[in-house]
């Protein structure tokens, strides 16, 4: 059943170089399938239409990440020792990078990204991951012990061919190690802009588990981490009758069905809460304007794409986005073409409101921006609720 419908939106990472390019869109329609409780988008796009030689997507340029998957490979590399490790879609080597060469081999379509995880000495292969790969890459290396994967999975549509491929070449007794955007967090924060055409599928316990049933996998045990606003870390082996199961996963299970996550009723629920969200928004921005306050943005976002496209909002509320990525700077954001420009510190002097496209990485961007929050300079969000802050 379609629950929310977030208007035509553009791609959200195809940066248009001019305000006069012309840009695909595609209307984004959120659904739940009631039989398996898995949230997708309704058009799904393939890979090949996305992840291509120019992404500007790198997740080394966040200090939250990288901190993040240094641990996260710290504590794989202490309980699992000398194990062999497979990584779908490393993306600039994030993760990898933590590791030995010889033990730990990527995979990255895109690239641009790729050579970027190669030149640091990385093992990758630039291809998408399919079940073709997953035998070619049986024959060179062999089966691995442990396959991670963050922030991928749910970007691939087939997810059939996703698990089947990684069934073949993950060892009897090897982990699966996945992780991405918690449906539960994403409701609770009124998250909406976690929906774009990349992000496919945004996962629950409850679904996830009931995809690979299928597949004769299951969750063994998972972690909620505060990644990208939110994201639950699953543990999932080959059924096996030695297999235990932690009780995070029953917590889980538990918790996702008060919060109603395998029910209509929450998802029509939460429709109100965006409809809301977007009236207070564009009113909030509009104060802002009226008293003659200037707006920009922070953080170039596939999410915040979403959220200026559903909400309509343009030069006239917000004057340029900042951002890191070179990748991103002297372009515009899509559809509502907003230029980006170059990051530079954050100064009373040229602006007074800053809407965080970014509010994944609030913490970070606070503690960076202090000289400004102390010179009074304000924030915008709209993440759980429009807001200024402090
Ligand atoms: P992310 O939230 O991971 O985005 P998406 O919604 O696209 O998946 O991306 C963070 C973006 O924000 C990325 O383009 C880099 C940028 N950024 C800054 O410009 N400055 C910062 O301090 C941080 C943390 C991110």
């Amino acid at each position: 059943m379609i629950f929310l419908d977030l208007g035509y939106q553009p791609f959200a990472n195809e940066f248009p170089k001019k305000i006069k390019d012309k840009e695909k869109k595609y209307r984004l329609l959120i659904d739940f399938n009631k039989k398996n409780g898995v949230v997708s988008i309704k058009k799904k796009f393939q890979s090949k239409k996305i992840f291509k030689k120019d992404y500007p997507y790198r997740s080394s340029l966040s200090e939250t990440m990288s901190k993040s998957f240094g641990e996260l490979s710290k504590k794989i590399k202490d309980k699992y020792k000398k194990k062999r490790i497979l990584e779908i879609g490393c993306n600039d080597g994030v993760f990898l990078k933590n590791f030995k060469k010889k033990d730990a081999l990527g995979i990255e379509p895109c690239s641009n990204i790729a050579k970027s995880s190669i030149q640091k000495g990385l093992n990758v292969l630039t291809e998408y991951w399919t079940y073709k790969l997953s035998n070619k890459i049986k024959k060179k290396y062999g089966k691995f012990d442990i396959i991670f994967s963050a922030n991928t999975i749910t970007h691939i549509q087939n997810l059939n061919e996703v698990f089947k491929a990684i069934n073949n070449i993950l060892n009897e007794d090897g982990f699966l190690i996945i992780q991405d955007p918690s449906l539960l967090e994403l409701i609770k924060n009124n998250a909406y802009d976690q929906f774009y055409n990349e992000h496919i599928y945004v996962f629950s316990y409850l679904s996830l588990s009931n995809i690979l049933k299928k597949h004769n996998l299951e969750i063994l045990n998972l972690e909620n981490v505060k990644d990208h606003g939110g994201s639950i870390r699953y543990y999932i082996k080959k059924k096996n009758n030695k297999n235990r199961l932690n009780q995070s996963v029953i917590n889980q299970k538990r918790l996702e069905i008060k919060n109603g996550l395998d029910k209509i009723a929450t998802y029509i629920k939460f429709r109100k809460k965006v409809e809301n969200s977007k009236i207070n928004f564009v009113n909030l921005l509009k104060k802002i304007k009226k008293n003659k306050k200037t707006i920009i943005g922070y953080g170039a976002t596939a999410k915040a794409v979403t959220v200026l496209n559903y909400c309509k909002i343009n030069t006239r509320y917000i004057d340029f986005f900042f951002d890191t990525t070179p990748e991103k700077q002297n372009k515009f954001m899509p559809g509502v073409k907003i230029p980006i420009r170059k990051y530079v510190k954050l100064k009373k002097k040229f602006v007074d409101y800053v809407f965080l496209g970014a509010w994944n990485f609030k913490k970070e961007i606070f503690n960076k921006e202090n000289k400004f929050i102390k010179q009074k300079g304000k924030f915008v969000s709209h993440v759980p609720y429009p807001k200024i802050i402090p």
